[in-house]
């Protein structure tokens, strides 16, 4: 069986290279620029654009499970030609967030798309991820610091080799046609526990500092980030602070249910992660 992985440079997507590769099957991995892939041995690497659907005709042909990243431009001329190529199974990346209509241009698309392909799918709705916190890091090099409104907001990061490994599960189990998995890491963390958790795994404190909200709006807005989404986001920071949610029992034991695996933690991604913020 031959398995494609398009996102295959991403976080998630070389995880799920990984993972596949383990299997046995063929694994393909789709990228715009190849020479700067640095993907593994044993990878049939192909150069496509899922803006540009004749661009993947080639790294289709043969395919019968696909690895969806989301990219909604052409999402419908995509999956139809993935249909008319042999593609009979696709897993689909999608957001837990998805059904909120910050993403009515976005996940909802695509996931409407997929559904629509007359393929058997299956869309996998991941949480927050931990390397988000990726961008905490030139303040934690820096300064050991990490300065964010909203402390007290709780999430539940997921690693982005677990959100992998339930795709891989996906890709070659049975059983899960038609079916959406939303699902998140194994605790519920405040931001400020995060930080403390990095700092854990640098075996050097790193401080919390409370960031005034209206000042980290002029922030985020004047490094790129739209004020739209900026907004939206600080309003469901803002909530969990006043109200923090408890552990959702139902997304935190999906890892383990559909892999035979525990779900990492933060402190696991953390170490992982740690040159990043030394
Ligand atoms: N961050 C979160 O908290 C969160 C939560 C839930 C879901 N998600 C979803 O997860 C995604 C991130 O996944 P990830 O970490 O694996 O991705 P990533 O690290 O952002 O990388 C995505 C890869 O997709 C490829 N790509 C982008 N546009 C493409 C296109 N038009 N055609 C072909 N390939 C394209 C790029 O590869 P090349 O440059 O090599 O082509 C890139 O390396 C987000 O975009 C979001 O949809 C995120």
């Amino acid at each position: 069986m031959t398995i494609l992985v398009t996102g295959a440079t991403g976080e998630v997507g070389r995880c799920v290279v990984t993972e596949l590769l383990r299997s046995g099957h063929a694994v393909r991995a789709l990228t715009r620029r190849s020479a700067a892939a640095g993907l593994p041995g044993g990878v049939e690497v192909f150069e496509g654009d899922l803006e540009r659907p004749e661009s993947l005709r080639e790294a289709l042909t043969g395919v019968e499970r696909l690895y969806l990243f989301p990219v909604p431009q052409a999402i419908s001329e995509v999956v139809a030609l993935a249909a008319e190529s042999g593609v009979r199974r696709i897993v689909n990346l999608s957001g837990a967030l998805a059904d909120d209509a910050m993403f009515a241009d976005g996940y909802q698309v695509v996931e409407r798309a997929v559904e629509e392909s007359g393929l058997e799918w299956t869309h996998i709705r991941p949480g927050e991820f931990a390397r988000n916190w990726l961008d905490w890091a030139p303040s934690i090099r820096a300064e050991r610091v990490v300065r964010r409104p909203y402390g007290g907001a709780v999430t539940q990061p997921i690693h982005e080799a677990d959100v992998a490994a339930v795709a891989a599960a996906v890709l070659l189990g049975e059983g899960h046609a038609g079916r959406t998995y939303t699902f998140a890491g194994p605790r519920s963390l405040t931001v400020a526990e995060q930080a403390e958790a990095i700092g854990r795994a640098l075996g050097e404190r790193v401080r919390f500092e409370e960031q005034d909200p209206v000042t980290a709006r002029e922030q985020w807005v004047r490094h790129g980030y739209p004020a739209t989404v900026v907004d939206w986001l600080f309003g469901i920071w803002a909530e969990s602070a006043h109200d923090p949610a408890p552990l959702n029992e139902e997304w935190a034991t999906l890892v383990p249910r559909l892999t035979g695996r525990p779900a990492r933690t933060f402190d696991e991604w953390a170490a992982d992660h740690v040159t990043a913020f030394r």
